[in-house]
């Protein structure tokens, strides 16, 4: 079974309360860009086990970095603490390409507030994004989104198009407090020669409204990939950080969260429909079925 490594939860004292008092204007962090280091990219959130006060933010590079971080803060209150962030790697297993994610855990936040971010390694150029917390446990009006088989946003892909792109755009333009990103993501399963790159395409694209709200996923068939461990989704693991499940091995492939009085559940459909996800494996002529193990 390939699993990224465990994920390390980053613990800080660092609650918004405890945010220093610096202007909002400063936030920029001064370091110079170094020429040709690879910024970060694919920046999305999702929500932690508890969506009033725990988020985390990640992001990919292009290459191996270091030091990627993160500095939170408030549009009023400005600059925070600096977290560091935990980097997860996997090998696609039919080209071989290695993919770096990187993820940092917030913990303590105030419910039903806005922050800003802002991400960066050393010699990049800082990307910054913002989110809102969700409310507590009690009953409170929101608004979600929920879609799926999205796509890249790109015809150069196999089965994505351009209304993959709009259909970003549109999320966005709700402004909901969160999205629900029902399975058949990237389908990268259908461009196997390119599979990580096209899962990047992805998450960019998904990027341009995951960065400000969280997207929370689930697993499709098109996540099951030839080359992506016993259940194919290597991927899905590695550029995912979701709430627990409290399985070692199966962290994301099902799970919940509660937002006011609602609880949402993400499950794999794989293992109820038990599906042929049709993605077959060069090396070996047969495609996987994921039966029994949820
Ligand atoms: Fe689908």
């Amino acid at each position: 079974m390939i699993h990224p490594s465990r994920r390390t939860v980053l613990r800080s004292t660092a609650a918004a309360g405890a945010l220093a008092t610096v202007p909002a204007s400063a936030l920029l962090w001064s370091q110079p860009a170094v020429a040709g280091t690879p910024g970060p990219e694919q920046v999305h959130l999702q929500y932690g086990n508890e969506p009033s006060r725990e988020m985390t933010v990640s992001w990919a590079s292009a290459a191996s970095v270091r030091r990627p971080r993160l500095r939170l803060g408030t549009a009023h209150g400005g600059i925070g603490h600096t977290f560091q962030a935990e980097t997860r790697t996997y090998v696609d297993g039919l080209n071989k390409v290695e993919t770096y994610t990187h993820h940092t855990r917030l913990h303590g936040l105030r419910p039903d507030t806005s922050y800003i971010y802002e991400i960066v390694h050393d010699g990049a150029t800082p990307v910054r994004g913002s989110f809102r917390t969700a409310p507590g446990r009690e009953r409170a009006a929101f608004r979600f989104t929920s879609f799926g088989d999205l796509g890249t946003g790109s015809a150069s892909w196999s089965k994505s198009a351009i209304h993959g792109a709009a259909a970003v755009r549109q999320v966005e333009q709700f402004n909901p407090l969160f999205h629900l990103l029902n399975g058949d993501l990237a389908y990268a399963n259908n461009n196997q020669d390119r599979q990580p790159q096209c899962w990047d395409a992805f998450m960019n694209n998904m990027s341009v409204s995951a960065r400000n709200r969280p997207w929370m996923p689930a697993p499709g068939n098109h996540e099951v990939e030839a080359g992506g461990g016993e259940l194919g989704y290597a991927s899905y693991h590695a550029r995912f950080d979701l709430p627990d499940n409290h399985t070692r091995d199966f962290c994301g492939n099902w799970y919940s969260f509660q937002v006011g009085s609602v609880l949402f559940l993400s499950v794999d459909g794989n293992d109820i429909a038990i599906e042929d996800d049709a993605s077959i494996d060069p090396a070996t002529g047969r495609s996987l079925y994921i039966s029994g193990y949820s």
